[in-house]
């Protein structure tokens, strides 16, 4: 995977961890912060340094882990103030009910619950505890009371939990938690804004067992829903097969065939302001599906195909259309096709790659064809590539928007 620095990411964090045996997940948050250039302090609390050691999170922090109150390297002897200085927030995960009750009443008797006290950066917490003890009245007060502190918190989960109780309490997955923390820093370019958005690829059945489909992980149309959710919009995501979880927040209707996708796509896009079609939509659907499996035979079999709707064509012919986004990939002649297909097809706004790039890989590059000309944008993971292709619809978006305030004035002036 290739790092590229990314303006909406945070610089540094304060990651402080209390005692709780979701711990362990933290190693793996550590990576995915590290691998997205954050740079990490990482602080523990006592009770957090039986569960994992501070050797293992300063080597996969590559920072020295602080967890006394009175550590002289600090300056000045100031560890409590002064390691969160630098820093663009504190993500505390475990956050144990004892430390939330902590935080909650403004205590301050260790290093970590001191730099929470003494912060003048956002705090996210990521609470991790018994069922009970989370649904305990306490407890909810002290939830209350963070929430109009303004403390954010990033779950927790419901599900197993290590004690053998099944309920709500549990730590979210390390995942979970990185994109709750990149959804909070990233800026809301698409506050208000209601957002359709197809992924993955459609099947066309032959038979009950067998089918036609593209080649289609469904990657970059997730990665375009989380980011577009991040910058505030609400999202509904219509997919096609695939094994990806849909991103928190998101309204998810699956769909199988390219006729279930139009069908469910002109059912939802009366009051969407953006549509982004990344879907790998099949062109051709069996004329006539046999119900029971195709015996094999020696001689040869045909099979009837009748082309499908093109749906974001369509869904660009509305008379009130939203801003439609196609997406396009192309095996040669990239710029010629791609720019001759935003035309036929209407389109604002374009972006293309080539499918020897693209498919299934978590990296891609993306051109983006639009009135204006052509922007490439570089080799990257296809999450850091979906915020670079919001960042330009929201641009576009802006400028429509007022172009269309302009026009209606000047009409209205005329009529006057
Ligand atoms: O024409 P082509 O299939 O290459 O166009 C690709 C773009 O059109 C993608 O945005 C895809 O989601 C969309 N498309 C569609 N309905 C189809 C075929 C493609 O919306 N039946």
């Amino acid at each position: 995977m290739i790092a590229i620095m990314d303006q909406n990411l945070p610089r540094k964090l304060l990651l402080g961890l209390t005692g709780g045996i979701a711990a362990y997940k933290v190693a793996e948050l550590v990576r995915l912060l590290r691998q997205s250039n954050i740079e990490l302090q990482v602080v523990m609390t006592e009770a957090a340094c039986r569960f994992i050691t501070p050797v293992t999170l300063q080597a996969l922090s590559g920072n020295t882990v602080h967890t006394d109150l009175w550590d002289p390297r600090v300056a000045n002897n100031m560890a409590h103030i002064e390691l969160s200085r630098d820093c663009d927030g504190i993500v505390i995960a475990p956050a144990s009910a004892d430390f939330m009750a902590k935080v909650a009443n403004g205590l301050a008797d260790d290093l970590l619950s001191t730099l929470c006290l003494a912060r003048e950066c956002p705090l996210l917490i990521a609470p991790a505890m018994n069922r009970q003890m989370w649904d305990n009245p306490a407890t909810q007060r002290n939830v209350k009371t963070l929430t109009n502190d303004g403390v954010t918190l990033l779950g927790p989960a419901t599900g197993d939990q290590a004690c053998g109780e099944v309920g709500m309490g549990r730590m979210r997955e390390a995942e979970e938690i990185f994109a709750g923390i990149l959804s909070y820093f990233a800026p809301k370019i698409l506050a208000g804004k209601n957002v359709l958005i197809t992924a993955g690829p459609t099947f066309e059945a032959i038979d009950p067992v067998r089918g036609i489909s593209n080649r289609s992980s469904g990657k970059m149309g997730y990665a375009i829903a989380r980011a577009t959710l991040d910058a505030g919009a609400s999202v509904t995501l219509v997919s096609g097969p695939s094994s990806l979880a849909a991103p928190l927040g998101a309204t998810l209707i699956p769909v199988v065939s390219a006729a279930e996708m139009h069908r469910a796509v002109m059912g939802n896009i009366t009051g969407k302001d953006i549509f982004i079609s990344v879907a790998a939509v099949a062109d051709y659907t069996v004329k006539q599906p046999s119900r029971s499996k195709i015996k094999k035979s020696s001689a040869a079999l045909n099979i009837e195909l009748t082309p499908t709707v093109d749906i974001v064509g369509q869904v660009a012919q509305m008379p009130d259309a939203p801003f439609c986004v196609g997406f396009a990939a192309e095996s040669d002649n990239l710029h010629e096709y791609a720019e001759a297909k935003r035309r036929r097809k209407k389109l604002p706004l374009l972006a293309a790659n080539l499918v020897q790039s693209a498919i299934g890989g978590d990296d891609n590059e993306l051109i983006l064809f639009d009135d204006d000309g052509v922007h490439p944008l570089n080799r990257q993971p296809k999450e850091a590539l979906a915020r670079r292709l919001v960042e330009h619809i929201a641009n576009l978006l802006a400028r429509r928007l007022t172009t269309r305030a302009r026009t209606t004035k000047k009409s209205n002036k005329a009529k006057t």
